[in-house]
Protein backbone atom coordinates (compact mmCIF):
# COMPACT_ATOMS: atom_id res chain seq x y z
CA UNK A 1 0.00 0.00 0.00
CA UNK A 2 1.10 3.52 -0.10
CA UNK A 3 2.72 4.27 3.20
CA UNK A 4 3.94 7.62 4.40
CA UNK A 5 6.01 8.27 7.33
CA UNK A 6 6.70 11.90 8.77
CA UNK A 7 9.03 11.85 11.61
CA UNK A 8 11.89 9.72 10.76
CA UNK A 9 14.50 10.04 13.99
CA UNK A 10 15.15 6.21 15.56
CA UNK A 11 11.86 5.26 15.27
CA UNK A 12 10.06 6.39 12.21
CA UNK A 13 13.42 5.76 9.93
CA UNK A 14 13.20 2.18 10.94
CA UNK A 15 10.05 1.73 10.56
CA UNK A 16 9.86 3.31 6.58
CA UNK A 17 12.82 1.22 6.00
CA UNK A 18 11.34 -1.91 7.11
CA UNK A 19 7.75 -0.74 5.27
CA UNK A 20 9.80 -0.54 2.14
CA UNK A 21 11.58 -3.98 2.19
CA UNK A 22 8.15 -5.38 2.52
CA UNK A 23 7.14 -3.86 -0.74
CA UNK A 24 5.25 -1.14 0.47
CA UNK A 25 5.61 2.44 -1.63
CA UNK A 26 6.97 5.13 0.84
CA UNK A 27 7.05 8.32 1.17
CA UNK A 28 8.64 10.26 3.94
CA UNK A 29 8.83 13.95 5.24
CA UNK A 30 11.13 15.29 8.15
CA UNK A 31 11.84 18.44 9.71
CA UNK A 32 15.87 17.71 9.36
CA UNK A 33 16.41 16.72 6.12
CA UNK A 34 19.59 14.73 6.46
CA UNK A 35 17.57 12.09 8.59
CA UNK A 36 15.79 10.76 5.31
CA UNK A 37 19.14 10.24 3.55
CA UNK A 38 19.12 6.61 4.29
CA UNK A 39 15.35 6.35 3.12
CA UNK A 40 15.36 7.75 0.02
CA UNK A 41 18.81 5.58 -0.74
CA UNK A 42 16.42 2.47 0.16
CA UNK A 43 13.58 4.20 -2.28
CA UNK A 44 11.78 5.89 -0.19
CA UNK A 45 10.15 9.49 -2.05
CA UNK A 46 11.14 12.47 -0.06
CA UNK A 47 8.44 14.99 -0.21
CA UNK A 48 9.21 18.75 1.27
CA UNK A 49 6.55 18.72 3.24
CA UNK A 50 3.97 16.36 5.14
CA UNK A 51 1.17 17.69 3.46
CA UNK A 52 2.60 16.34 -0.05
CA UNK A 53 3.45 12.77 2.55
CA UNK A 54 -0.72 13.15 2.87
CA UNK A 55 -1.35 13.46 -0.52
CA UNK A 56 0.98 10.60 -1.64
CA UNK A 57 -0.62 8.30 0.98
CA UNK A 58 -3.09 5.60 1.66
CA UNK A 59 -1.52 5.37 5.17
CA UNK A 60 0.44 8.34 7.28
CA UNK A 61 2.25 7.52 10.03
CA UNK A 62 3.37 10.09 12.33
CA UNK A 63 6.51 9.29 14.34
CA UNK A 64 7.25 12.51 16.45
CA UNK A 65 8.15 13.75 19.82
CA UNK A 66 5.07 14.77 21.45
CA UNK A 67 1.52 15.79 20.98
CA UNK A 68 2.60 19.07 19.93
CA UNK A 69 4.82 18.02 17.26
CA UNK A 70 1.86 15.83 16.19
CA UNK A 71 -0.09 19.04 15.82
CA UNK A 72 2.61 20.90 14.00
CA UNK A 73 2.62 17.98 11.20
CA UNK A 74 -0.79 17.56 11.26
CA UNK A 75 -1.93 21.23 11.50
CA UNK A 76 0.50 23.56 11.05
CA UNK A 77 1.31 25.13 7.54
CA UNK A 78 1.64 22.34 4.98
CA UNK A 79 0.43 20.10 7.45
CA UNK A 80 -1.57 16.54 6.48
CA UNK A 81 -4.60 17.79 7.19
CA UNK A 82 -4.09 20.35 3.85
CA UNK A 83 -3.03 17.19 2.09
CA UNK A 84 -6.83 15.37 2.75
CA UNK A 85 -8.19 13.06 0.46
CA UNK A 86 -11.00 10.35 -0.09
CA UNK A 87 -9.66 7.11 2.30
CA UNK A 88 -6.75 8.61 4.15
CA UNK A 89 -5.98 7.59 7.18
CA UNK A 90 -3.56 9.45 9.83
CA UNK A 91 -2.08 6.56 12.49
CA UNK A 92 0.00 8.46 14.95
CA UNK A 93 2.79 6.06 16.24
CA UNK A 94 4.12 8.93 18.68
CA UNK A 95 4.11 8.80 22.31
CA UNK A 96 1.13 11.07 23.49
CA UNK A 97 -0.94 11.78 26.31
CA UNK A 98 -4.21 10.14 25.81
CA UNK A 99 -6.14 13.14 26.26
CA UNK A 100 -4.25 15.33 23.52
CA UNK A 101 -4.69 12.16 21.20
CA UNK A 102 -8.13 12.30 21.36
CA UNK A 103 -8.30 16.04 21.07
CA UNK A 104 -6.22 16.03 17.80
CA UNK A 105 -8.21 12.82 16.39
CA UNK A 106 -11.74 14.71 17.01
CA UNK A 107 -9.97 17.49 15.29
CA UNK A 108 -8.51 16.01 12.11
CA UNK A 109 -12.08 14.27 11.98
CA UNK A 110 -14.19 17.11 12.30
CA UNK A 111 -12.21 19.73 9.81
CA UNK A 112 -10.68 17.87 7.56
CA UNK A 113 -12.69 14.61 8.01
CA UNK A 114 -9.13 12.21 8.34
CA UNK A 115 -9.62 9.23 10.73
CA UNK A 116 -6.74 8.84 12.83
CA UNK A 117 -5.65 5.49 14.57
CA UNK A 118 -3.58 5.61 17.64
CA UNK A 119 -0.85 3.45 17.19
CA UNK A 120 1.57 3.71 19.73
CA UNK A 121 4.28 0.31 19.37
CA UNK A 122 6.64 -1.20 22.31
CA UNK A 123 10.30 -2.13 21.09
CA UNK A 124 12.57 0.25 19.44
CA UNK A 125 14.28 0.81 16.25
CA UNK A 126 15.73 -2.76 16.13
CA UNK A 127 12.32 -4.47 16.45
CA UNK A 128 10.81 -2.67 13.79
CA UNK A 129 13.75 -3.17 11.38
CA UNK A 130 12.87 -6.75 11.95
CA UNK A 131 8.69 -6.62 11.98
CA UNK A 132 8.63 -7.56 15.96
CA UNK A 133 6.98 -4.68 16.96
CA UNK A 134 3.96 -4.88 19.30
CA UNK A 135 1.24 -2.12 18.23
CA UNK A 136 -1.46 -0.77 20.51
CA UNK A 137 -4.18 0.61 18.19
CA UNK A 138 -7.39 2.64 18.79
CA UNK A 139 -9.50 4.54 17.26
CA UNK A 140 -12.16 3.61 14.70
CA UNK A 141 -12.66 -0.40 13.77
CA UNK A 142 -12.97 0.59 10.09
CA UNK A 143 -9.72 2.89 10.33
CA UNK A 144 -8.02 0.26 11.83
CA UNK A 145 -8.36 -2.40 9.42
CA UNK A 146 -7.83 0.00 6.87
CA UNK A 147 -4.20 0.57 8.18
CA UNK A 148 -3.52 -3.46 8.85
CA UNK A 149 -1.45 -4.38 5.90
CA UNK A 150 1.04 -1.45 7.04
CA UNK A 151 0.82 -2.40 10.82
CA UNK A 152 1.35 -5.88 10.56
CA UNK A 153 4.63 -5.87 8.36
CA UNK A 154 6.14 -3.89 11.29
CA UNK A 155 4.84 -5.71 14.09
CA UNK A 156 4.31 -9.08 15.48
CA UNK A 157 1.12 -8.17 17.50
CA UNK A 158 -1.40 -5.41 17.04
CA UNK A 159 -3.75 -5.01 20.25
CA UNK A 160 -6.63 -3.68 19.01
CA UNK A 161 -8.01 -1.65 22.49
CA UNK A 162 -10.93 0.42 21.45
CA UNK A 163 -11.74 4.14 21.39
CA UNK A 164 -9.52 7.19 20.67
CA UNK A 165 -6.94 7.44 23.91
CA UNK A 166 -7.38 3.81 25.33
CA UNK A 167 -3.97 2.80 23.05
CA UNK A 168 -1.97 5.65 24.06
CA UNK A 169 -3.06 5.14 28.39
CA UNK A 170 -1.59 1.45 27.93
CA UNK A 171 1.36 2.79 26.19
CA UNK A 172 2.03 5.49 29.03
CA UNK A 173 1.70 2.26 31.58
CA UNK A 174 4.29 0.22 29.40
CA UNK A 175 6.55 2.61 29.69
CA UNK A 176 6.44 2.66 33.29
CA UNK A 177 7.43 -0.47 33.37
CA UNK A 178 10.65 0.47 30.81
CA UNK A 179 11.36 3.02 33.03
CA UNK A 180 11.15 1.12 36.78
CA UNK A 181 13.03 -1.93 35.28
CA UNK A 182 15.78 0.55 33.95
CA UNK A 183 16.26 1.86 37.71
CA UNK A 184 15.72 -1.41 39.22
CA UNK A 185 18.38 -3.08 37.21
CA UNK A 186 20.73 0.14 37.50
CA UNK A 187 20.38 -0.19 40.86
CA UNK A 188 21.32 -4.00 41.07
CA UNK A 189 24.64 -3.42 39.08
CA UNK A 190 25.43 -0.60 41.49
CA UNK A 191 24.80 -2.28 44.75
CA UNK A 192 26.84 -5.48 43.31
CA UNK A 193 29.82 -3.09 42.08
CA UNK A 194 30.32 -0.83 45.46
CA UNK A 195 29.66 -4.07 47.65
CA UNK A 196 32.07 -5.91 46.39
CA UNK A 197 30.39 -8.47 43.59
CA UNK A 198 30.21 -8.81 39.93
CA UNK A 199 27.87 -6.79 38.75
CA UNK A 200 28.32 -9.67 35.49
CA UNK A 201 27.10 -12.94 38.83
CA UNK A 202 24.40 -10.18 39.45
CA UNK A 203 22.68 -10.40 35.78
CA UNK A 204 23.24 -14.33 35.43
CA UNK A 205 21.72 -15.15 38.52
CA UNK A 206 18.90 -12.24 37.51
CA UNK A 207 18.90 -13.76 33.89
CA UNK A 208 18.85 -17.37 36.07
CA UNK A 209 15.45 -16.68 37.36
CA UNK A 210 11.69 -16.05 36.50
CA UNK A 211 12.77 -12.07 37.22
CA UNK A 212 14.51 -12.33 33.85
CA UNK A 213 13.76 -9.76 31.26
CA UNK A 214 14.67 -8.76 27.55
CA UNK A 215 15.78 -5.76 29.11
CA UNK A 216 17.90 -8.23 31.87
CA UNK A 217 19.15 -10.20 29.03
CA UNK A 218 20.44 -7.40 26.39
CA UNK A 219 20.78 -4.13 27.29
CA UNK A 220 21.68 -4.98 31.12
CA UNK A 221 25.15 -6.51 29.79
CA UNK A 222 25.86 -3.28 27.91
CA UNK A 223 24.72 -1.19 30.69
CA UNK A 224 27.22 -3.08 33.18
CA UNK A 225 30.16 -1.90 31.11
CA UNK A 226 28.76 1.66 30.77
CA UNK A 227 27.66 1.40 27.31
CA UNK A 228 24.34 3.34 26.38
CA UNK A 229 23.75 3.50 22.39
CA UNK A 230 20.74 5.58 22.08
CA UNK A 231 17.98 3.38 20.76
CA UNK A 232 15.22 5.19 22.79
CA UNK A 233 16.91 8.65 24.38
CA UNK A 234 16.47 8.82 28.25
CA UNK A 235 14.55 12.58 27.30
CA UNK A 236 11.99 10.72 25.42
CA UNK A 237 11.42 8.42 28.66
CA UNK A 238 10.83 11.17 31.24
CA UNK A 239 8.45 12.97 29.12
CA UNK A 240 6.54 9.47 29.03
CA UNK A 241 6.87 9.27 32.48
CA UNK A 242 5.81 12.86 33.53
CA UNK A 243 3.00 12.13 31.40
CA UNK A 244 1.80 9.41 32.97
CA UNK A 245 2.57 11.21 36.22
CA UNK A 246 0.32 13.80 34.70
CA UNK A 247 -2.31 11.98 33.79
CA UNK A 248 -2.55 9.98 36.83
CA UNK A 249 -3.11 13.22 38.91
CA UNK A 250 -6.08 14.25 36.61
CA UNK A 251 -7.54 11.28 37.56
CA UNK A 252 -6.89 11.30 40.83
CA UNK A 253 -4.73 8.02 40.90
CA UNK A 254 -1.01 8.47 43.06
CA UNK A 255 1.91 6.46 41.30
CA UNK A 256 4.10 6.69 43.66
CA UNK A 257 6.69 4.73 41.98
CA UNK A 258 6.38 6.63 38.85
CA UNK A 259 6.80 9.78 40.60
CA UNK A 260 10.27 8.53 42.07
CA UNK A 261 11.30 7.34 38.81
CA UNK A 262 9.95 10.84 37.21
CA UNK A 263 12.92 12.54 39.45
CA UNK A 264 15.07 10.34 38.91
CA UNK A 265 15.06 10.66 34.90
CA UNK A 266 14.57 14.21 35.34
CA UNK A 267 17.16 14.64 37.35
CA UNK A 268 19.26 12.91 34.52
CA UNK A 269 18.18 15.11 31.94
CA UNK A 270 19.14 18.31 33.90
CA UNK A 271 22.77 16.26 34.38
CA UNK A 272 22.93 16.16 30.76
CA UNK A 273 22.16 12.77 29.99
CA UNK A 274 18.97 13.63 27.83
CA UNK A 275 20.46 11.91 24.70
CA UNK A 276 22.07 8.46 26.27
CA UNK A 277 20.10 5.59 25.73
CA UNK A 278 17.14 5.88 28.63
CA UNK A 279 19.45 3.02 30.31
CA UNK A 280 21.72 5.79 31.06
CA UNK A 281 20.05 6.65 33.92
CA UNK A 282 22.68 4.09 35.56
CA UNK A 283 25.30 6.73 34.59
CA UNK A 284 23.12 9.61 36.38
CA UNK A 285 22.40 6.65 39.16
CA UNK A 286 26.26 5.99 39.75
CA UNK A 287 27.66 9.49 38.78
CA UNK A 288 30.00 7.87 36.48
N1 LIG B 1 12.85 4.89 19.85
C1 LIG B 1 12.02 4.00 20.43
O1 LIG B 1 12.44 2.90 20.83
C2 LIG B 1 10.54 4.31 20.61
C3 LIG B 1 9.70 3.25 20.93
C4 LIG B 1 8.33 3.50 21.10
C5 LIG B 1 7.84 4.78 20.96
N2 LIG B 1 8.70 5.81 20.66
C6 LIG B 1 8.10 7.15 20.50
O2 LIG B 1 8.11 7.46 19.11
C7 LIG B 1 8.31 8.87 18.92
C8 LIG B 1 9.57 9.08 18.09
O3 LIG B 1 10.67 8.51 18.82
P1 LIG B 1 12.14 8.45 18.25
O4 LIG B 1 12.89 7.52 19.12
O5 LIG B 1 12.15 8.25 16.78
O6 LIG B 1 12.61 9.94 18.60
P2 LIG B 1 13.70 10.85 17.89
O7 LIG B 1 14.77 10.03 17.26
O8 LIG B 1 14.07 11.87 18.92
O9 LIG B 1 12.87 11.55 16.70
C9 LIG B 1 11.92 12.54 16.96
C10 LIG B 1 11.29 12.94 15.63
O10 LIG B 1 10.30 13.94 15.88
C11 LIG B 1 10.52 15.04 15.00
N3 LIG B 1 10.00 16.26 15.59
C12 LIG B 1 10.10 16.66 16.88
N4 LIG B 1 9.46 17.83 17.05
C13 LIG B 1 8.94 18.16 15.85
C14 LIG B 1 8.16 19.26 15.41
N5 LIG B 1 7.76 20.24 16.24
N6 LIG B 1 7.79 19.28 14.11
C15 LIG B 1 8.17 18.30 13.26
N7 LIG B 1 8.91 17.23 13.63
C16 LIG B 1 9.29 17.17 14.92
C17 LIG B 1 12.03 15.05 14.84
O11 LIG B 1 12.39 15.84 13.74
P3 LIG B 1 13.89 16.43 13.65
O12 LIG B 1 14.73 15.31 13.12
O13 LIG B 1 13.77 17.57 12.71
O14 LIG B 1 14.29 16.86 15.03
C18 LIG B 1 12.30 13.56 14.66
O15 LIG B 1 11.97 13.14 13.36
C19 LIG B 1 8.38 9.47 20.33
O16 LIG B 1 7.08 9.87 20.72
C20 LIG B 1 8.83 8.29 21.18
O17 LIG B 1 8.47 8.45 22.53
C21 LIG B 1 10.03 5.61 20.47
Amino acid sequence: MRVGVVGTGMLGEAVGLRLLSCGHTVAVHNRTLAKTARLAGAGASVMDSAREVAAASDVAITCVTDADAVRDVAFGPDGLAAGAHAGLVVADMSTVCPDDSREISRRLSSERGIPMVGAPVMGGPDAAATGRLVVIADGDKGAVEACMPALRDISQEVHYLGGAGTAHTVKLAMNLQIASLAISISEGIELTRRAGADPEAFLKVLNSTYFSTGMSRKKAHRMARGEYPATFLLRNLEKDIGMAVRLAGSRGARLPGAEAARAAYAGAVRAGHGELDYTGILRHISGR
